[in-house]
């Protein structure tokens, strides 16, 4: 079995796996339109994380793909299954490795679809922004989330421009300058 991580699965690997490629899917946009309220928010003060919603075009989501032990699965999927609790459910997909001497295979991914409990749907991103900036749940504070994704992302695809991701930490960036300045 190979897992997609797209979000927290990329830098936060609390399970066993034994290999990982980099690569992409095709067909979907990555968006802060769901919303946390286990993780990096609370239900009086929910956070946003990404989740994945069907395209027009032809857009790729890049992200990494972990291969998982046939001895391990039940145990890495039941973890998995608990921790991304909050509105996602499993569906399979197809994953193109960037590697050009590997061949695409299918791949579970977690998703939240516009009719899940926490999808927060979309907003302008300065209003995305502020949620982000002003949350915190029991993961840590929604900002480290969006850094950490913005970060592995230019370390692990630095040929990528996610544009909503890096012009949503921009936002998130001035936000925080701006309340330096204040203090
Ligand atoms: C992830 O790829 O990190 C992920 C995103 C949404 C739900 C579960 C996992």
């Amino acid at each position: 079995m190979w897992i997609f991580g797209y979000g927290s699965l990329i830098w936060k690997i609390d399970f066993p796996y034994e290999e990982k490629i980099l690569g992409y899917i095709k067909g979907f946009d990555r968006r802060f339109y769901q919303l946390s309220t286990d993780h990096r928010g609370t239900p009086e003060n929910p956070g946003r994380v990404v989740t994945l919603l069907p395209s027009n075009g032809d857009s790729k989501v890049y992200g990494v793909a972990y291969k998982i032990r046939d001895a391990e699965i039940q145990d890495v999927v039941d973890h998995l299954d608990y921790r991304e609790k909050g509105g996602y459910e499993k569906t399979v997909l197809k994953f193109y490795p960037l590697s050009k001497d590997k061949q695409p295979f299918d791949i579970t991914i977690y998703l939240g679809d516009h009719n899940n409990f926490n999808y927060g749907g979309p907003a302008e991103l300065k209003e995305i922004a502020k949620q982000i900036v002003n949350s915190s749940g029991p993961s840590g504070p929604n900002i480290e989330y969006l850094f950490n994704l913005a970060n592995s992302m230019r370390v692990f695809f630095p040929q990528v421009h996610d544009e909503h991701l890096f012009e949503l930490e921009k936002h998130c960036l001035n936000l925080l300058n701006k309340e330096t300045k204040n203090v």
